[in-house]
């Protein structure tokens, strides 16, 4: 396996608009940030992903795009992006930019042109379609915010496809010429020293063709049915990345990851192979599902370590000889993860260093997502208007619209899975609203910033900083962490994960205990020989090896 910077590194995401303010609009911006690249270099990451910062009439904060190819005014401008391009290139840090380009803002210029006429040089930049006999949508996709993925433009009388919100309409990817525009935009990115793209669900931009009507027995007419069938890892889409990577991405040293959603093992590898010319990882979804019920995301159903580990493993296993995998638990899309796979109340700080743990010591690229360094929680707004977040809002009113669901219990998935538990800003301080702003914050700040902040965590040796600090050292001195074979332990244990990884004569043992109870675990003699612990969260060594306390990670070095 080659050896290469992408897989060493480690990725620290911020989400510009609840970073750090600056001049006191209640947004965050440029100028916030590079007011904290120092204590981004304190924690030693390796490399920034910034969500979206260009033009955008934020619908969905960011991922609707108006200009590619400027920034938004709340964030600042191209002067200050070059600011804090060279800060974090001085600090040996490098930047990788979000490029979304499945879909752009309705408010693009090339949108305007779009939707303005039939014979529009532009209107093949997005995917337009007449309504059936009846003035229908042309298919029963629905959108994944809600409601039908069709709007009926009145200008031309069609509809446009919006897999996201009507705000973000398709980009039509079997129009070459949108693909030539695309490439030209990302090379301008590129000379400027971007280093690295992370691309938003980049697995849908090819569609089947005819855009089939999803048909299923228990659909009535017109019912709305999904339709990921027909647009994920859809027909093209391999063809569409090899042509940008040999078109755009193979001319630059830069470090690349695809959002896939619904992506399988087998996806993975055909956007991974190094052969392959595509990307370098891909974000897989499975295992932010543990948790779905049948009727997905927001059917919030408890989940189990093994179904959590069976996932991971299988992921572990599926690319050791092809592809990479990215390692993340957490982003601006989903529950923090300590609320969610650990205890955010009393075992709050031991059981987000033993998911640190496991982010850090299984194979990949570890992303770490802003705030999760300090254990930050999910968040329980008492009221839907506290809440900002587009899909949110639409999945509550199409909820309430069908009349099955009670108030209360679709107030209970919000606070388990509502995308705002990850924007709530950044708690730097106990000052008011954590230090975030001077003025009144976009999003409210999670009330237990008088507890949970950056300062006390600097302060704090035993702080969950300060242990993800560690993890991230030890990863620049041993290759074991980044380059081990990964092997399960105890594949049964229904609180344990446990695996070694092992490079040439070192090997590693880890060992992460998922529960609040003390747990044991029977190892074979020949994993008892332990050398030295190399990590763990609590102070001292158990004095019983394979006797886990409450959330326990350890990480030992074996005899050879
Ligand atoms: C995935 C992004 O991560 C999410 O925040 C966004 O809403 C959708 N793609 C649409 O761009």
């Amino acid at each position: 396996m080659n050896r290469t910077f992408w897989k060493e590194a480690v990725v620290y995401q911020i989400y510009p608009r609840s970073f750090q303010d600056s001049n006191g609009d209640g947004i965050g911006d440029l100028r916030g940030i590079i007011s904290r690249l120092d204590y981004l270099q304190k924690l030693g990451i390796d490399v920034v992903w910034l969500s979206p910062v260009y033009k955008s009439p934020n619908d969905d904060n960011g991922y609707d795009i108006s200009d590619y190819q400027d920034i938004m005014d709340e964030f600042g401008n191209l002067q200050d992006w070059e600011e804090l391009l060279s800060g974090l290139h001085e600090r040996g840090i490098r930047l990788m930019m979000d490029l979304v380009i499945n879909h752009s803002s309705d408010e693009h210029a090339w949108f305007a042109e779009s939707r303005s006429s039939k014979e529009n040089p532009y209107r093949d930049y997005y995917i337009w379609r007449p309504g059936g006999p009846d003035g229908e949508p042309p298919n029963n996709w629905s959108s994944i915010f809600s409601g039908p993925a069709w709007e009926l433009d009145e200008a031309t009388g069609e509809y446009y496809l919006h897999l996201f919100s009507r705000k973000q309409p398709d980009l039509n990817w079997e129009n070459p010429r949108l693909r030539e525009a695309l490439y030209k935009m990302i090379t301008f990115w590129l000379d400027k020293g971007v280093d690295g793209l992370r691309m938003d669900v980049i697995n849908l931009i090819s569609k089947a063709d005819g855009l089939p009507t999803v048909e299923r027995a228990d659909l009535a007419p017109g019912e709305l049915a999904g339709g990921g069938e027909y647009y994920m890892n859809g027909p093209r889409v391999h063809e569409f990345l090899q042509e940008m990577n040999r078109q755009v991405l193979s001319k630059y040293d830069i470090m690349t990851v695809g959002e896939t959603p619904g992506a399988t093992v087998e996806d993975a590898i055909l956007y991974t192979a190094e052969d392959r010319n595509e990307l370098q990882m891909v974000f897989q979804f499975e295992h932010m599902d543990v948790d779905s019920g049948p009727d997905g995301k927001w059917d919030v159903t408890p989940w189990s370590l093994q179904g959590l580990r069976a996932i991971l493993h299988k992921w572990q296993v599926g690319l050791a000889e092809q592809g990479w995998n990215s390692l993340y638990l957490n982003n601006h899309d989903q529950p923090r993860m300590v609320s969610r796979f650990g205890n955010d109340g009393a075992y709050r700080v031991l059981s987000a260093k033993m998911l640190a743990t496991l982010l850090h010591t299984l194979k990949g690229t570890p992303y770490i997502y802003q705030g999760e360094e300090i254990g930050m929680t999910n968040v329980k707004f008492p009221v839907l208007e506290d809440y900002q977040d587009i899909e949110t809002h639409n999945m509550y009113r199409e909820k309430m619209k069908a009349g099955d669901v009670e108030h209360e219990t679709i107030l209970k998935a919000i606070h388990a899975k509502g995308r705002d538990n990850a924007r709530t800003p950044m708690q730097w301080s106990t000052a008011e609203h954590g230090g975030f702003t001077d003025g009144t914050p976009w999003l409210k700040v999670n009330p237990n910033y008088t507890s949970i902040n950056v300062e006390e965590a600097l302060a704090d040796p035993d702080s969950v900083f300060h242990y993800y600090r560690q993890l991230i050292a030890l990863r620049k001195h041993h290759p074991v962490m980044v380059y081990g074979d990964y092997e399960l332990l105890l594949p049964e244990h229904e609180y344990i994960y446990a695996y070694t990884r092992t490079l040439e004569d070192i090997r590693w043992l880890v060992l992460l205990n998922f529960s609040d109870q003390p747990q044991q675990a029977e190892l074979p003699d020949e994993l008892k020989r332990l050398e030295a612990r190399i990590i763990g969260n609590y102070a001292e060594s158990s004095v019983l090896p394979g006797l886990l306390r409450p959330y326990e990670a350890a990480v030992y070095k074996l005899k050879g």
